[in-house]
């Protein structure tokens, strides 16, 4: 077992940005480097769920759970009990489930796609960590998702989004993740990038986002 638990709510109020791709795919890739991961589905949406259902059952395991009331802050001890890696997928609206999610986290990876808006819409998500943890010290991940491959990010893009990290204390992983088939597909077949395609590029990005999260050197 791990000596530190990890509780991350992968967190954005913006639809669309990546949350429940990149939670399918990080609580795989934990199984891979030997974690009990729990999955908690916090939306009633429940890709994070429906993805579990299609996996082969001889494939790396994980439990699923959907919990789409507002109570995991309270209940979080308990369900996380076994487990040494909790990944919250949360939905896209400010809700008290989302607030819940958020006060049950430890830390929080936001997943951003490079265009201004999804970044001026990200202070939303910013301003309620902000209220949520500032009684605890909430470590917040932000990475770029949906990045057009063979292009830069657009440089006011990252601009914007490199003052605004700066200014809410969160840090910008380094990590891109591309526009990719790949992690499409991938999540159709009930499998991570890695899984899917183990040499391609987004199996890369998979591996990378995992490395600089540094989750294994708590285990
Ligand atoms: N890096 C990527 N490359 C290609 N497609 C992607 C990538 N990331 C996400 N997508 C696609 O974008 C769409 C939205 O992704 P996803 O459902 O993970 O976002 P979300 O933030 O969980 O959305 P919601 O707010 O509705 O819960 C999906 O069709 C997904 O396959
Ligand atoms: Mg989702």
């Amino acid at each position: 077992m791990a000596s530190q638990k990890r509780i991350v709510a992968v967190a954005n109020s913006k639809g669309g940005v990546g949350k429940s791709t990149l939670a399918t795919n990080l609580a795989v890739e934990g199984a891979l480097n030997g974690f009990e991961v729990l999955l908690v589905d916090t939306d009633p949406q429940a890709s994070s769920a429906v993805f579990a259902a299609t996996r082969d059952e001889h494939l790396p395991a994980f439990r699923v759970i959907q919990m789409s009331q507002p109570i995991l802050h309270r209940e979080i001890p308990k369900l996380c009990e076994p487990y040494n890696l909790v990944i919250l997928d949360t939905g896209a609206r400010e809700t008290k489930t989302f607030r819940s999610a958020l006060a049950a986290a430890t830390s929080v990876l936001v997943p951003i796609t490079p265009s201004a808006y999804d970044i001026w819409a990200s202070e939303d998500v910013f301003a309620l960590i902000d209220e949520i943890g500032s009684t605890r010290d909430l470590e917040t991940h932000v990475v770029l998702n949906q990045v057009i491959p063979r292009t830069r990010v657009a440089q006011e893009a990252l601009e914007a989004l490199e003052e605004l990290t700066e200014e809410v204390g969160a840090v910008l992983l380094n990590t891109r993740i591309h526009s990719r088939v790949a992690w499409k597909m991938a999540i159709g077949k009930g499998l991570s990038v890695t899984e899917f395609e183990p040499g391609g590029s987004a199996a890369s990005e998979l591996r990378a986002l995992w490395q600089e999260l540094g989750y294994s050197a708590s285990l």
